[in-house]
């Protein structure tokens, strides 16, 4: 049946994890966001927002793989020094503590080929100004988004969206599941680059059913802990707003 997800099965001695991080929702995303709705060519300029968290880091990995060139937003030194060391980005942008605007203007001269968009917001509005010519925008999630309680919590960008129209680019969102029949191309190919040494990542593993609350609270701590890692005891997708530094 169309869009059926089949139980995984673990083979004797398989990890019981990467199913659940690489191997799971948050590889498969970053493989069909990147892939079928990035497209991307070698070469490309790719710029990836939430870089560092599970999907993002991922979807950046993959870019690379690809033969692009790969710029990431995240949080913190400490997660960009992870992004432009184990996981390969050309650059990262620490958005608390970086000027978004200036630096990814001055780290791509020639545009932004494809821009994969966790965050939504302020930073999807600072990337619609910098798109290059045929550009796509692959909406994946809007983090910047998920604690609004009411219509005016939401984030009032994107504002450049018209750049759309002057640069002939796409902005494209996409679901996961709709892929649910080619998961195990997805799954073959993430094991394939995990084999050879090509793809990294972290998992956060809180053991024990009885921290499970603890650890859903984590998500609405003010802000994330040790994000750079991929959620492996429970899926943390619920983030409050941060403020950007965009000038
Ligand atoms: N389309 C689909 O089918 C699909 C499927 C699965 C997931 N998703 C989406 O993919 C996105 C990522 O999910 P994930 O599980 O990979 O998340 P994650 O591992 O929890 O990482 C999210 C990252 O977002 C950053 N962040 C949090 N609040 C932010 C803010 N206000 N502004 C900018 N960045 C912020 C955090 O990093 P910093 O500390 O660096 O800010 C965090 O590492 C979510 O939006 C989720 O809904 C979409």
């Amino acid at each position: 049946m169309k869009g059926r997800v089949s139980p995984t099965k673990i083979a004797p001695g398989g990890s019981l994890t990467l199913p659940l991080s690489v191997l799971g929702v948050t590889g498969l995303t970053a493989y069909f966001g990147l892939l079928n709705i990035g497209r991307p060519p070698a070469g490309d300029t790719v710029v990836v927002s939430g870089a560092a968290g599970a999907t993002g880091s991922i979807a950046g990995q993959i870019a690379r793989i690809h033969g692009c060139r790969v710029i990431g937003i995240a949080g913190g030194p400490e997660k960009c020094a992870w992004l432009t060391g184990e996981a390969g980005c050309a650059a990262a942008i620490d958005y608390k503590a970086e000027p978004v605007a200036d630096t990814l203007r001055h780290l791509c001269p020639e545009g932004i080929n494809i821009f994969f968009d966790n965050v939504g917001g302020a930073i999807l509005d600072v990337a619609l100004a910098l798109i290059a010519r045929k550009a796509r925008v692959v909406l994946c999630g809007g983090i910047s988004r998920y604690n609004a309680e009411t219509a005016e919590d939401l984030p009032p960008e994107p504002k450049n969206y018209f750049n759309l129209v002057f640069q002939r680019a796409r902005m494209e969102g996409f679901l996961t599941l709709d892929y649910a029949p080619r998961f195990a191309e997805a799954e073959h190919a993430l094991q394939r680059w995990l084999t050879a040494g090509q793809l990294t990542y972290k998992e956060d593993i809180q053991p024990g059913f009885t921290n499970a609350p603890k650890t859903l609270l984590r998500s609405t701590a003010p802000f994330p802990v040790a994000s750079n890692e991929s959620r492996t005891a429970l899926p943390r997708q619920l983030y409050p707003g941060q403020p950007c530094q965009l000038t």
